[in-house]
């Protein structure tokens, strides 16, 4: 009977529909449940499909939160080693500069092991006139350095000197020393007694390009150094170097007071500075130093504050202990020595409150440019 059955009436499953044969005839029948089964598995497959993806969404998003926090974490890390390489750079530069200061203070009291160099004004007055002047220039009377009394300092700075050989630089200034009238002698007499010497010849410039070819010949036969100090006035400093290279000349620019590098040196009318603190932090201690009357001086002020006392009618006093007398003494070591100690006019300088950026001006010839 089965058989029977199955002789007319079969059915098969195939792929996605079944086979039934009917006396042998094929029919195929599209089965709407096993369709929707396919469907059902096939929305399950994209909904696993889609579950992975979220989740490596998710995992992705997580990455990113990590990188970014790691980011956060590392940029930290990488501000706070910069800051901190900055502080220590900070520190460094401080270390450094405090040496710097520490060395130049060990130097203004140590002892030169020869005169390097010193100054001397052949003239006081000037045509300029700057406010608060160093060498109270815009105070000073008229006055011009004798060629005697050049003559005879210069030929004792010569002894004491080994011949001028323990020199290294010299400079001619004032005042203005463009103005004195017998410059071009007062530089022969200074290279004849300083054959290897540079010896500078310090001016505001004002007088330079009106002078005549004599002048740039002395220059240049006698090795002289132009070296104009360049001030916000009506002077082509640039023609003048030029003219220098042509001439073949030597030139230095002195300092530049173009800009607001102008200085304000008070002096303290009662005395009450440490004359040892003074002397330890004054640049120009053992540095400037001048040569005046016979007399060697560690610096520019108490060979120059007479002009001072004289126009404010005051008393800033200058002793016989502020100075050594070339004359007294053969011992260069000697003056070496006493250009490197504190004076007792120290004690009138203000060093501390001492501005060096200051506005260049021209002089009201007023107390307060210089106290
Ligand atoms: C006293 S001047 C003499 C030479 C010439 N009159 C000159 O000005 O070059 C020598 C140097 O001292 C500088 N000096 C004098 N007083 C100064 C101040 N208050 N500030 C800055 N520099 C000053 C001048 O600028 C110049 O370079
Ligand atoms: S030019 Fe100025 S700095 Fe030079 S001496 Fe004259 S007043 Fe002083
Ligand atoms: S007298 Fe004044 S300018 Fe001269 S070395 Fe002493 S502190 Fe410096």
């Amino acid at each position: 009977m089965k058989k029977f059955i199955n002789f007319i009436f079969s059915v098969k499953n195939a792929d996605n529909h079944k086979v039934f044969t009917i006396l042998g005839t094929k029919l195929k029948f599209r089965l709407k449940q096993n369709y929707n089964q396919m469907i059902l598995d096939r929305e399950n497959t994209i909904k696993e499909l889609k579950d992975t993806i979220q989740q490596g969404q998710n995992y992705y998003n997580e990455m990113e939160n990590t990188i970014k926090e790691l980011k956060d974490t590392i940029d930290t890390k990488i501000n706070q080693l910069n800051r901190e390489n900055k502080q220590i750079k900070e520190k460094i530069s401080g270390i450094n500069s405090s040496q710097i200061q520490i060395n130049k203070k060990i130097k203004r009291i140590t002892q030169k092991a020869t005169l390097e160099q010193f100054e001397i004004h052949i003239t006081n007055h000037c045509n300029l006139n700057c406010k608060s002047c160093t060498h109270w220039a815009p105070l000073a009377e008229k006055f011009f350095i004798s060629i005697e009394d050049f003559t005879k300092d210069m030929e004792r700075m010569n002894f004491l000197t080994g011949g001028g050989m323990e020199v290294k630089r010299i400079f001619l200034l004032g005042g203005e020393p463009l103005l004195h009238p017998n410059l071009y002698e007062l530089i022969k007499i200074a290279r004849n007694l300083f054959k290897l010497t540079d010896i500078y010849l310090v001016t505001n410039g004002i007088l330079i390009l009106s002078q005549k070819e004599e002048f740039w010949n002395m220059l240049k036969e006698y090795k002289i150094r132009l070296t104009p100090t360049y001030y916000p006035i009506d002077v082509d400093y640039d023609k003048i170097e030029k003219t220098c290279k042509e001439k073949g000349i030597l030139y230095k620019e002195f300092a530049n007071r173009n800009g607001n590098t102008y200085w304000k040196h008070p002096i303290d009318l009662e005395g009450k500075q440490n004359p040892t603190d003074n002397f330890i932090n004054c640049w120009v201690a053992n540095w400037c130093v001048t040569l005046k009357k016979g007399k060697l001086y560690t610096c520019t002020n108490p060979p120059h504050i007479e002009h001072f006392n004289k126009y404010f009618n005051k008393n800033v006093e200058v002793t016989d202990r502020d100075c050594i007398d070339i004359y007294k003494t053969d011992n260069l070591q000697e003056i070496l020595n006493f250009l490197s100690k504190p004076i007792p006019f120290c004690r009138y300088c203000n060093v501390k409150n001492r501005s060096e950026h200051e506005t260049w001006a021209i002089s009201k010839k007023d107390i307060s440019e210089w106290t």
